[in-house]
């Protein structure tokens, strides 16, 4: 997810995790080529296993990003075909390729051909008028023809125009055509997307597809992941909380460069809205990615205190 799951996120996510597959924000397929890809592509090695997100749609463009992935040593490497938003649409990449079935073939083709890592493409039920049982059923078949058998499927039809925000609510998901494309293509795998939030939800839905991404319940409770491991991958998980926690602050501390270490306590802030008792620290935590003055190992200490001794979740 954009501007969320960055390689401190993702850190900070493998704390609560064995399991769970991690990806990248999207990356436009330019900005490895034409910008600091090491700043762009490098990662923890505890991050894995860990998915890279390209965008793009200059098929020679997304081969070349997908080799410098491939050489990153990413798990996999993923195909943006669902974000609908004003900048993508200028760009005719995102959930526009859902619309351009041969110009996503040629770049499916041409990155297939280029790598050896795991290619997949997370894409919508449907995007404007491009929807439907028997649409679907053709993109995806077509896809397949490139060698695609993996797809990650956002249960919300994308709507051009619409802000992205409201997209994220309107129009209403569509678990069933999923699932049918589930039946239809057995030989797929098949992840869903799109308003999963509870541990009940993501066993229901793996009664009928192969796969659950979650998007917005792990940003906003990154411990969830801790129950993940327990009940949907049923591993007596080592990882704890507070033990994540206090990895992720020594983490922190060893960031040398500011803006890093701003971007990580971002996410930081997030995570401990969860636990009681924590408004003071989050204020100085703010004021610090605000000014830079206060010393950060100083309030971790005492937050790490905290988590030892009193420091209960209020998730659930
Ligand atoms: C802030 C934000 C940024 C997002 N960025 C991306 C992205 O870079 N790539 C992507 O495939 N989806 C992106 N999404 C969409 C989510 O991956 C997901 O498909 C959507 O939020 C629905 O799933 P959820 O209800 O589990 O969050 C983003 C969503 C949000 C809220």
């Amino acid at each position: 997810m954009m501007k969320k799951t960055d390689k401190h996120f993702r850190f900070m996510a493998r704390q609560f995790t064995k399991n769970s597959m991690l990806y990248t924000e999207m990356i436009h397929s330019n900005a490895i080529l034409k910008g600091d890809a090491d700043k762009l592509l490098k990662y923890h090695n505890s991050e894995h296993p860990v998915g890279l997100q390209l965008g793009g749609s200059d098929p020679r463009s997304l081969a070349e990003a997908a080799i410098i992935g491939e050489d990153y040593g990413y798990d996999e490497i993923n195909l943006n075909v669902g974000c609908p938003s004003k900048k993508v649409k200028s760009g005719n990449f995102g959930v526009f390729l859902m619309k351009n079935v041969e110009l996503l073939s040629s770049c499916i083709n041409e990155v297939k051909k280029n790598i050896n890592t795991p290619f997949t493409i997370k894409c919508r039920i449907g995007v404007d008028d491009f929807e439907g049982e028997k649409y679907l059923e053709n993109f995806l078949s077509t896809i397949s023809d490139y060698g695609i058998t993996t797809f990650i499927i956002h249960a919300r039809k994308a709507i051009s125009g619409l802000d992205t925000k409201r997209n994220r609510s309107i129009p209403p998901l569509n678990y069933g055509l999923v699932y049918k494309m589930k039946e239809r293509f057995p030989e797929f795998k098949i992840i869903i997307n799109g308003g999963i939030e509870e541990i009940s939800d993501v066993k229901k839905q793996l009664g009928f597809v192969d796969g659950v991404m979650l998007g917005r319940k792990i940003y906003s409770d990154p411990a969830f992941l801790l129950q993940i491991d327990k009940e949907i991958y049923g591993n007596e998980t080592s990882l704890e909380f507070s033990k994540g926690l206090q990895n992720y602050m020594t983490y922190i501390l060893n960031l040398d460069n500011k803006k890093d270490v701003n971007r990580a306590i971002t996410h930081l802030i997030q995570i401990i809205r969860k636990i009681s008792n924590t408004k003071e620290i989050r204020r100085e935590l703010l004021s610090n990615v605000k000014d830079n003055t206060i010393n950060l190992e100083h309030i971790f200490d005492g937050f790490k205190e905290d988590l030892n001794q009193k420091v209960h979740l209020q998730t659930r």
